[in-house]
């Protein structure tokens, strides 16, 4: 189990520490208490302060850290069952840990929905980079070669002249003379799947997908939904919300874990914090985080270690004898971080 304790080392703030922590941070902005942020009616009636919060979490600012490394050391160890976080910044995946290994417990960008219509994002990530090259030529050409079956079927029958005109318009006189009428025959091919569902006619050739999110939030303004102009919201989980499907997973999980480590969280929040009870009592829990919570019932296998987190993982790898192995997956993934194409 992790929370934001393992990501300030790579210079997140986590929530609730006294000075440092992002609630505490807090009395400058527009909220009328620092949790509010994450509360579905106040973003709602106000998403600014949220999205203000989102921008500085734009994957690439961040990098995981020694924690994050140690995790993914279990994990190519064969010894890492499942790994639950409450965090948001991606570290964990960044760090090579694979999906089907994260229970993503308080969501992700991954992706997002409208909160009027309910209409999932139609792209895979909220933060998708965009190119150099211009939105709508970009998807258009991705669906292109997606569906070139389709568009061969479409296209097959009809002469030649024909379908030039029509790629001409779209890339070309689109933009000048949008077919504002024709909104209902776009979602026709829509539907039919022989266009890409991100191309959609306002004034002209628009892409609606995680790019405009992306540009959107990067310009301080708030993402809308292509369908109905909804306020659109990464799959963050708010107070109040479900959490992921995958977080069931912990049914099978925890009752059959041999050890459970619990790493950088005040275990304040539920129900991610009552997971720390799911594990059999003679399972050893071995807490880390720098101070004791009240809410961790102790019992008598645990294993308690306060402090920095950082020193307390290397310790444990040192004991473990990984110390070596640790440091040349560190030099390993972050000289592939750093590459430019990353
Ligand atoms: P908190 O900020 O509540 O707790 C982080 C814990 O990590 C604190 O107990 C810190 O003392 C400890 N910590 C921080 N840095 C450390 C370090 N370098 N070494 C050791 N310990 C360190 O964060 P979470 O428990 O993750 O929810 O918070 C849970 C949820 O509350 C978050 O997921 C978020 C928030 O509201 C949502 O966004 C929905
Ligand atoms: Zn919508």
């Amino acid at each position: 189990m992790a929370g934001a304790g393992i990501s300030t080392a790579s210079g997140i703030p986590d929530f609730r520490s006294p000075e440092s922590g992002f609630y505490s941070t807090l009395q400058h902005w527009d909220v009328p208490y620092p949790e509010a942020i994450f509360e579905l009616s106040f973003f709602l009636d106000n998403p600014r302060p949220f999205f203000t919060w989102a921008k500085n979490m734009f994957p690439g600012n961040f990098k995981p850290n020694v924690i994050h490394y140690f995790l993914r050391l279990l994990h190519d160890r064969g010894l890492l069952q499942r790994l639950y976080t409450q965090n948001i910044d991606g570290l964990e995946r960044a760090s090579g840990i694979p999906g089907s290994k994260l229970v993503e417990a308080h969501g992700s960008f991954a992706s997002a929905t409208c909160t009027a219509c309910g209409k999932p994002s139609p792209e895979q990530d909220f933060w998708s980079p965009s190119k150099s090259s211009p939105f709508a030529v970009k998807h258009l050409r991705r669906g292109f070669l997606h569906r070139s079956k389709r568009f061969l079927n479409l296209f097959v029958l009809m002469p030649l002249s024909a379908s030039a005109i029509f790629w001409f318009y779209l890339f070309h006189l689109g933009k000048t003379f949008p077919l504002e009428p024709k909104k209902s025959s776009l979602r026709l091919l829509h539907r039919c799947r022989w266009v890409p569902s991100t191309l959609t006619w306002q004034g002209g050739l628009d892409c609606k997908g995680p790019t405009r999110q992306k540009a959107a939030v990067m310009a301080d303004r708030v993402p809308r939904c292509a369908a109905c102009a909804g306020l659109v919201k990464p799959d963050v989980v708010f107070f109040g919300e479900a959490l992921p499907e995958r977080f069931f997973l912990h049914l099978v999980d925890f009752p059959t874990a041999e050890l459970l480590l619990i790493l950088g969280t005040s275990l304040k929040v539920e129900p991610f914090a009552s997971l720390s009870e799911a594990v059999r009592s003679s399972v050893p829990r071995v807490f880390m985080n720098r101070k004791a919570v009240e809410s961790l019932r102790p019992r008598s296998r645990d294993v308690v270690q306060l402090g920095d987190l950082v020193d307390s993982v290397e310790r444990l790898v040192e004991l473990l004898g990984w110390t070596e192995e640790m440091r040349d997956l560190v030099q390993r993934e972050t000289s592939k971080l750093s590459r430019p194409d990353r």
